[in-house]
């Protein structure tokens, strides 16, 4: 079986989405799979890679020229077009959000992963939150506008917001994800600087209410219809938010405690949203649900949805399997498998 595994990507999670391809490569059955690895750089060339898998996580798989070919079209080079299956291994815009998938549906090859439209939705943070909305999930007060809105009427969008939501509220751009371009602001000047800085990454703006949140996670996988979730995992961060620094710089400090030492009645709501909050986007194959679980009120929020979960070290994903006795490589099997439709 030929696989295509994709990874790196256009987005501010090129480098996260490398480590996490190397992971899934060191575990892929080779006896069973013929694996082609296709990377794309961080300004969206494609190249189809043969060299050594060593070098994806530090970037230098670019520099090793005697084994990268770049003269092709996707819809035409038949290297590409034996494939049977591809798996986008990449977080983020044109990766996570439909766009790639969008490619893998024009090619009629099947792929690992949601499909255009819950791709899309997932990444989006303002459009998923209307969908769990009314799928009756509970989710953390908020507002949000575009780049237009803001230049033409940016003090009432703030006095919006302050009168809304009050301070703290974090800041973020609504397409991304490893908090690339989030910010916590505690006052009107942070509000100012926290929505320059999104806007750098995406023209939509999400402002919410900070929860005094405890994090925690939940594994979602669909295999032949069947919406399954594991035991939730908590994330503790090492500093004031689980910011990029926090996730995958100052790792050693931040804990994960898998499974979550949580009431069992919270973990039971928890996994009837995340299973809810995957059919409400439609979902397909993996995707991660995160919630808050507020200190002071004990309430209970779902974040966002992760359609492409990370796999990197200390990607809470493939641990929360491990924790229900699905081990890594099995892990990746069972992915690959729901590529089959
Ligand atoms: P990403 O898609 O980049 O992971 P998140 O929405 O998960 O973005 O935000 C990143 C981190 O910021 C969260 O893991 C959490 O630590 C913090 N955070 C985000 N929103 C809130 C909130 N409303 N209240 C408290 N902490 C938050
Ligand atoms: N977006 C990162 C990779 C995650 O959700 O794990
Ligand atoms: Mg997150």
């Amino acid at each position: 079986i030929k696989l295509g595994l994709v990874f790196g990507g256009q987005s501010g999670e090129h480098e996260v989405a490398r480590v996490s391809a190397y992971n899934v490569l060191k575990v892929i059955d080779l006896d069973k799979y013929d694996v082609v690895t296709i990377g794309i750089t961080k300004d969206g060339r494609w190249m189809i890679y043969t060299g050594d898998w060593d070098k994806l996580p530090d970037g230098s798989w670019e520099q090793d020229t005697d084994h990268l070919r770049t003269d092709f079209s996707v819809f035409t080079d038949p290297l590409i077009q034996s494939i049977d299956l591809f798996w986008p291994m990449m977080h983020g815009p044109m990766g996570e959000d439909g766009t790639i998938q969008g490619v893998f549906e024009m090619m009629n090859k099947p792929y690992v992963g949601c499909g255009v439209l819950a791709s899309a939705v997932g990444m989006d943070k303002v459009v998923s939150k209307i969908l769990f909305e009314r799928a009756g999930i509970p989710v953390v007060p908020y507002i949000y506008f575009y780049d237009r809105d803001w230049r033409k009427n940016q003090d009432g969008l703030v006095k919006d917001s302050e009168a809304q939501l009050g301070y703290p509220v974090f800041i973020k751009p609504v397409n991304m994800g490893s908090s690339v371009g989030i910010t916590k602001a505690h006052d009107r000047v942070e509000f100012l600087a926290g929505v320059d800085n999104a806007l750098q990454y995406d023209s939509k703006i999400l402002i919410e209410k900070a929860v005094n949140a405890r994090e925690v996670e939940c594994a979602v996988l669909e295999e032949d219809g069947e919406i399954q979730t594991t035991l939730p995992g908590e994330v503790v961060a090492s500093k004031e938010f689980y910011d990029y620094e926090a996730k995958y710089a100052d790792d050693q400090d931040s804990k994960i405690v898998i499974p979550a030492e949580i009431d069992s009645a919270t973990i039971a709501k928890i996994r009837a949203y995340a299973h809810d909050a995957f059919a409400a986007i439609d979902g397909a194959g993996p995707t991660r649900a995160d919630f808050f679980v507020d200190r002071d009120t004990g309430e209970l929020y779902i974040n966002e949805v992760n359609t492409m979960p990370g796999f990197t070290d200390i990607s809470m994903y493939p641990m929360m399997w491990g924790n229900m006795g699905v081990g890594y490589s099995e892990l990746v099997e069972r992915l690959i498998q729901t590529a089959k439709r």
